[in-house]
């Protein structure tokens, strides 16, 4: 789909093999539009923002406010007020894990994460709890890679305030019953956000719809920039919030003795914003609105089984995550190991970094390792894995070319 958007997908690696770029979980590639969109800015517009009266930063003030709206819009916000911009996903969980707390928790207060969460979601909350005392509770996960929703409901109590989970796993592929884990805490009174790096650029998230207080997302896995990101906020719990860091823009009047802060979301945005990221970032968004993300999920979900059930046909491979019945919960991510073809019971799987190196030298890039989820890796039993996942722009010859690879891979051994 759309491939010809994306000129780096149209080299050969080493000289030999026409790219086959399997990595999207980790970032995705950039359309003309959005990187023509960021030089214009450089080229015509580039003064710094909410600061001149002069006409260039009126214009680049402009396009950076016209940006948050169209984030608003792509993720269904009901005000742009609700809108952060942040460097990604990682500062908007880290945001909310120091903002939170401080605000709203004591020793003692407990957050509900889950065994599937990337690093982001877990350290963020220990650097919190190695301050303040607060606990983190576990939601365990099923051998399939599910969430035990059963035990998500026995770890509420007086103390729980705050549930922060992913949206769909960037190792297992999960989709998590997100509507779900968000109403069963509601009925906790416990508010709710969500990790959407791995699912705002899949299918299409209405925060109000999902009713999640606080939803974080990166621009450069949803065909953006890298260096910047959201955070949704429900403006209730935003405005009850302290800052998160302070300089300019966030403040209303400084003097010596007493420093007042602007409303949001200027709050929470110090210093010079990555304005020039900020348009790159709408107009991803927009190619993405253009396409139909429900034409982009219905694509990858495509992908995804034809992926699942071509590598079933291999002998000795083992694929992480929700199959069989579980399969509509499976989204664009397959993280796999494989075993030497002939290979008996007791042979081990091929080594992670050896699978993901050959397939490297096939002209295949795909992630390999603990994918910043090693508490998730010690519950798989692995130290690591090999993970594919998928963009807009992959197609079945892609998928094609990976199971033609791991099989000569496997035969190597
Ligand atoms: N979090 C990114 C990934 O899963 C980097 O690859």
């Amino acid at each position: 789909m759309n491939r010809e958007d994306f000129p780096i997908l149209a080299q050969t690696i080493y000289g030999k093999y026409p790219l086959v770029y399997l990595d999207n979980g980790a970032t995705t590639q950039k359309p003309r539009c959005v990187v023509e969109a960021m030089s214009n800015e450089y080229y015509n517009v580039n003064a710094n923002v909410h600061r001149g009266v002069h006409f260039l930063s009126q214009a680049a003030t402009a396009l950076h406010e016209e940006s948050r709206e169209t984030v608003r819009r792509f993720i269904g916000a009901g005000k742009t007020s609700e809108i952060i911009f942040t460097r990604g996903t990682t500062e908007s969980i880290n945001l909310v894990a120091s903002c939170f707390t401080q605000a709203f928790m004591h020793k003692g207060d407990e957050v509900i994460i889950s065994q599937m969460e990337h690093h982001s979601n877990i350290v963020s909350w220990q650097l919190v709890q190695a301050r303040t005392g607060i606990r983190l509770r576990v939601i365990p996960m099923t051998d399939d890679g599910c969430l035990c929703m059963e035990e998500y409901e026995k770890l509420f109590n007086e103390r729980t305030r705050l549930v922060s989970v992913t949206h769909v796993s960037n190792v297992l592929g999960t989709i998590n019953p997100a509507r779900e884990i968000i109403s069963i805490a509601h009925r906790h009174d416990v508010p709710v956000l969500v990790d959407g790096a791995q699912s705002a650029p899949h299918f299409a998230v209405d925060v109000q719809e999902l009713d999640c207080d606080f939803f974080a997302f990166s621009g450069h896995k949803t065909y953006g920039p890298t260096g910047i990101g959201v955070l949704y906020g429900k403006e209730d719990w935003l405005d009850r919030m302290p800052p998160y860091m302070g300089g300019g823009d966030m403040i209303k009047t400084v003097s010596f003795e007493k420093t007042t802060f602007n409303t949001l979301p200027y709050k929470f945005e110090a210093g010079t914003p990555d304005y020039v990221a900020s348009t790159g970032l709408a107009a991803a968004l927009d190619y993405l609105t253009a396409i139909g993300m429900e034409r982009i999920e219905q694509h990858e979900r495509d992908l995804t089984r034809y992926a699942i059930s071509r590598m079933q046909e291999l002998e000795g491979m083992h694929i992480f995550g929700p199959l069989g019945e579980h399969i509509g919960e499976h989204d664009a991510v397959i993280s796999f190991e494989a075993k030497p073809l002939g290979a008996s019971e007791s042979t081990p799987y091929i080594h992670h970094l050896d699978m993901g190196t050959l397939l490297d030298r096939l002209g295949i890039a795909v992630r390999t390792g603990h994918h910043c989820a090693e508490p998730l890796m010690r519950r798989l039993g692995v130290e690591g894995t090999c993970r594919a996942s998928f963009g807009l722009y992959n197609t079945r010859e892609d998928i094609d070319r990976l199971v033609d690879g791991i099989r000569r891979i496997q035969g190597m051994f």
